[in-house]
């Protein structure tokens, strides 16, 4: 089985994301020994935005790519084949201005592929990436759960629920830290409730496999 830890937080060693993800990985490893695991650090290694040269050598605009055109081809191949080949994700994204962080959205934008994550019908688009199981570490200053203008108002969770289902894959778990910047007995409470969080997917993940194994 692969595994790809990925982290986008841009605080470093105060990131309570970073923290939470490298918690999520290891309880997977220990639930699951031999995952292969694979690390991406997106603020160390940020995928470029994509420009003109990204999709004119996917959507054929060009017979003959420029050189800057294959480049771009290759940094959204890369990404977009380490993503096709890994079973597991472990995704921190921080919300960082109602949304995740740019360098998150970045490396979406680069497996956002036809013919590669998700294919068109006449019925609409049909997800190519599925069977897949994405565990997302949503980490936050403020509370959004618990109030509808909460749920509204993030465009974190219900952005990576609505993109990954478009790619597919319909078994997206949250590990959530949220009210992170309220004070220390709100951020104790909040990690707190983000390891039971961690119990319950990695759980939920072993009795899926057993389940599995006795079918
Ligand atoms: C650039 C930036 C923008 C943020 N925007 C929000 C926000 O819109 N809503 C919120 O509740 N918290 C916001 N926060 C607080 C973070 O969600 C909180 O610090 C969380 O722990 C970030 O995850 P991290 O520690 O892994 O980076 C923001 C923090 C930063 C650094």
């Amino acid at each position: 089985m692969k595994l790809l830890h990925i982290d986008s937080s841009i605080l470093g060693a105060n990131s309570v994301s970073r923290q939470l993800t490298a918690e999520v990985v290891a309880a997977w490893v220990a639930a699951h020994p031999g995952t292969e695991v694979d690390y991406l650090d997106l603020v160390a290694n940020a995928p470029s935005h994509l420009d003109s040269n990204s999709i004119a050598v996917k959507t054929g605009l060009q017979a003959a790519p420029s050189e800057a055109q294959r480049r771009e081809n290759a940094i959204s191949e890369e990404l977009v084949s380490q993503f096709l080949a890994t079973d597991v994700l472990v995704i921190g994204a921080p919300l960082y201005n109602f949304s995740i962080p740019t360098q998150l959205k970045a490396w979406i934008d680069r497996l956002a592929q036809i013919g590669r994550t998700v294919k068109y019908t006449d019925k609409g688009p049909v997800g190519l990436a599925g069977g897949k199981t994405v565990i997302v570490v949503s980490s936050r200053g403020g509370v959004y759960s618990t109030s509808e203008g909460g749920q509204a108002t993030e465009h974190q969770e219900s952005y990576l629920k609505v993109i990954f289902g478009f790619f597919g894959i319909t078994d997206v778990r949250f590990v959530r830290a949220e009210g992170v910047a309220m004070g220390e007995a709100p951020k104790a409470a909040a990690l707190a409730a983000a390891r039971a969080d961690i119990t319950a997917v990695v759980g939920q993940a072993a009795n899926q496999d057993q389940a599995a194994l006795a079918a």
